[in-house]
């Protein structure tokens, strides 16, 4: 962690770019020290529900004209190359050229399509993301990974882009709906499990004041989880190693999300089950011993409640898995927990243990 006037902010070192990730109440007003000097004019792509709430203050921060604000319908559905062209012609017609800088204001899904638009836009310009829920705050905007949805899977088209910084304002989840709220706490819970025993026991300790958001909670979480992102995405860029244990929960997760067409469930919540089902899958692969299980199974609950999962169809999910992205010459690599804090990237695993842990966990 470096210290920037006093204010946590972590560093990401990539071979395409060093920048930070600066956790602060009020970094929504500070715009500008993050922008270049000489940078032409500023592309701000938003969601109108989000413009609504903070229009004001980020307005309030660009000399008029120096400001276009692109609005990007929102919705897994519209994180598609159409939409993103229509946001290039867009800047095009307001004379968009190389000097210009796109900022990611929103949610995941947006500071998806601003990373990959200013990565193909005149063959890549500069992006600042600014993410406004939970979950781009404490994974999405992190890492440089940006793209779209293709109709056979989520973020099948996209690029590495590293961003010129990451501002997190945790102020702005004021406005947040709660289900969006615990959605992303299930991202926070990953960290823990996958690398901060602390951070997970300051889950389950103070579980009533993170659920009522009591901000200097908010705040630590946010900043331990960044600080794993940024650490892990600093060795690891484009996940050819330690990166992948990012995925824990993600390999089912995935599966849910695609079985049930990305609208039963938010991301976060199908990650929830995830790692429900890869928890049981290290126990029944003799990994993990049941009381661990049972400490993550009982954090997991306590964040929920996520819709039921009760009705998926195992052998479904299981086909669903080998056309994940995720999967390398038609093998699952599975994430799974040895321990609180530490997890082991396993490949190979017999098709009927895994099926035997969706069943198991997804009641
Ligand atoms: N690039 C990565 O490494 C990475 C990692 C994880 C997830 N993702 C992507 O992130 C996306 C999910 O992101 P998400 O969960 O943020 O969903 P989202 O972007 O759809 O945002 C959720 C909803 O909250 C609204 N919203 C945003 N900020 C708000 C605020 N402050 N107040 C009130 N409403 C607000 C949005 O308009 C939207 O309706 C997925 O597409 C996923 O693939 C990417
Ligand atoms: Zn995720």
């Amino acid at each position: 962690m470096v210290q920037r006037d006093h204010v946590p902010a972590f560093r990401v070192q990539t071979g395409q770019q060093a920048y930070e990730a600066v956790v602060n109440r009020g970094v929504l007003w500070r715009i500008q020290e993050f922008i270049p000097a000489h940078t032409g004019k500023v592309f701000l792509v938003t969601t109108q529900d989000v413009w609504d709430h903070f229009r004001a203050s980020v307005e309030a921060q660009f000399p008029s004209g120096s400001l276009s604000v692109l609005f990007f319908p929102g919705g897994e559905v519209n994180k598609r190359l159409s939409r993103l062209e229509e946001l290039a012609e867009q800047m095009m017609e307001a004379h968009a050229d190389r000097t210009s800088l796109v900022i990611g204001f929103g949610g995941g899904i947006v500071t998806d399509v601003a990373g990959f638009l200013a990565a193909i836009f005149m063959r890549g310009v500069p992006v600042l993301q600014i993410p406004t829920t939970l979950l781009a705050q404490v994974d999405a905007a992190v890492g440089g990974k940006t793209g779209v949805n293709l109709k056979n899977g989520k973020n099948l088209l996209g690029s590495f882009h590293q961003p010129l910084a990451v501002l997190i304002d945790p102020e702005v989840l004021g406005t947040l709906p709660d289900r969006e709220y615990r959605a992303g706490m299930f991202e926070v819970i990953k960290c823990g499990v996958i690398r901060d025993s602390a951070l997970f026991a300051l889950l389950e300790s103070r579980a009533d004041a993170v659920l009522a958001q009591q901000p200097e909670l908010v705040d630590e979480l946010i900043a331990a989880s960044v600080r794993i992102k940024a650490e892990i995405v600093s060795s690891d860029e484009r996940e050819d190693g330690l990166r992948r244990i990012l995925n824990f929960g993600h390999t089912i997760g995935h599966a849910i999300e695609a079985e049930t067409d990305y609208v039963r469930f938010l991301h976060g919540e199908a990650i929830a089950w995830g790692m429900l089902a890869a928890t049981r899958l290290a126990e029944l692969n003799s990994m993990l011993d049941s009381s661990t299980g049972d400490r993550i199974r009982r954090l997991i609950c306590r964040y929920g409640p996520v819709p039921p999962a009760g009705n998926l169809d195992a052998a479904r999910l299981l086909a669903k898995l080998s056309s994940d992205k995720k999967t390398i010459q038609g093998k699952i690599h599975f994430v799974l927990p040895v321990s609180i804090g530490e997890v082991k990237v396993v490949p190979n695993l017999d098709s009927a243990l895994i099926r035997q842990a969706i069943v198991e966990s997804l009641q």
